[in-house]
């Protein structure tokens, strides 16, 4: 494998319901991640999208969303992990740069929730026989975890509410946020409503349509395209019982601490090392057992991270810096490729009032269902390409 970088990126604000269509969300910020890397085409496009087909009908998204960019007659392929697809499709370009099978690759992903019903779409990333058809969905699996982490470790009724708090704060700086003008005091998010108990509504991410993309290029060509360009270090994948059911512990998440393990190996870093940690706050509980399972938190004691306010922008471990899936939003396919256009700002010295002091690596994972699959990259500064 040679040294990939990221030397070009797009994204556009997410919004509750977007008036251009999915191919239209898709190319623009292919467009614009590739006049970001001064480059007029790719070898290779990879792309996310997890609703596509259910929601507007429309499978086979990678050709089309090239298509509609410009990007005739290159590879152009779709990459699914259900909610984990945008790190899926970041992990196919990465491999096809890594690999030498191409010299340019683009990943985007593209998501349009508003239209149609999402929640029974997103359900059947779940096991569609055995869960959904006892009435499961990714809100109800979320609230058990919830409510079995706060009865077994004696959370106190508001215990996971800073996640909410916090992330809404890291909105208000971040263009691209949904809820960029919606500020959430303690007060609100423990008032806010039971969606399904204990799980309130600023417990949960948002339906949101949304798209973003990155370039990667061979890491020792990346100064030609770029004058800020991003390493990527590690990108892994691991899997857990798909079922919460079967897992021997269901509060441990096994698929995120093995990737999380693998990607420090890759990229030859300890989690001392990590300055930023864009996790997968799909639902408040999931930041918590990720931060535990990951090993920024002993089991039982992530949810003290953000009680104590250690998850901030000049805390122990930032998180969700630039809204996160809860506030910046969580259009499913486009989250990923979010959280890597946010790193490299991080990385890069651009990410404004919300910049990290001193982010010299930052890492993302995505869960796909409730932590079945988990992807996990690190991504550093390109000082050193090899
Ligand atoms: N956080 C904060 N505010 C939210 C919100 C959220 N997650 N979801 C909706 N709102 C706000 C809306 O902006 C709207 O505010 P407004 O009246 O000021 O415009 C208001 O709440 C009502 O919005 P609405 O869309 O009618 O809410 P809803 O009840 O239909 O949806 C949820 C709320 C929580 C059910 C929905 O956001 C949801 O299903 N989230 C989970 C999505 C999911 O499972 N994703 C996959 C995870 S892996």
């Amino acid at each position: 494998m040679r040294a990939v970088s990221i030397v070009g990126i797009g994204q556009i604000p997410v919004s509750k319901a977007s008036s251009h269509t999915l191919r239209q969300l898709g190319s623009e910020v292919v467009k614009m991640a590739m006049e970001d890397a001064n480059v007029e085409s790719v070898d290779a496009l990879f792309a996310s999208n997890m609703l596509a087909d259910e929601l507007q009908g429309q499978k086979h998204i990678a050709a089309l969303i090239a298509d509609e960019a410009g990007l005739t007659n290159i590879e152009a392929l779709q990459v699914k992990a259900a909610m984990a697809s945008g790190s899926a499709a970041l992990r196919m370009a990465y491999l096809a740069v890594g690999s030498g099978e191409a010299d340019l690759a683009i990943a985007v992903g593209a998501e349009k929730m508003s239209e149609g019903v999402a929640a029974p779409a997103l359900a059947k990333a779940l096991d569609v026989e055995h869960e959904v058809a006892e009435g499961a969905t990714m809100i109800s699996k979320n609230a058990d975890l919830m409510r079995l982490y706060m009865q077994r470790h004696d959370v106190p009724e508001d215990g996971l509410i800073n996640f909410s708090v916090n992330a809404h704060r890291n909105a208000r700086n971040n263009p691209n946020a949904l809820f960029q003008d919606k500020p959430v005091s303690p007060r609100t998010a423990r008032k806010s409503r039971v969606v399904h108990h204990p799980l309130r509504l600023l417990d949960c991410s948002p339906i949101c349509d949304g798209a973003a993309a990155v370039v990667l290029a061979p890491s020792t060509e990346a100064r030609a395209y770029s004058p800020h360009p991003v390493r990527i270090l590690a990108s892994s994948v691991a899997t857990d019982r798909f079922r919460v059911e079967d897992r021997k512990e269901p509060l441990w998440l096994e698929a995120a601490h093995l990737s999380a393990q693998k990607a420090f190996r890759q990229a030859n870093v300890n989690i001392e090392d990590i300055s930023l940690f864009e996790l997968h706050d799909a639902f408040s509980i999931m930041a918590c057992l990720l931060l535990e399972a990951v090993g920024f938190a002993e089991a039982g004691q992530g949810w003290r991270l953000a009680a104590e306010k250690r998850i901030g922008l000049r805390g122990e471990i930032p998180i969700t810096t630039m809204g996160g899936l809860k506030a910046r939003g969580h259009p499913i396919g486009a989250t990923a490729l979010y959280q890597a256009c946010e790193i490299v700002l991080q990385l890069t010295d651009r990410a404004g009032k919300n910049q990290v002091r001193n982010a010299s690596f930052g890492m993302m994972q995505s869960v796909g269902a409730a932590a079945t699959t988990v992807i996990t990259h690190i991504l550093g500064i390109n000082s050193d390409p090899t």
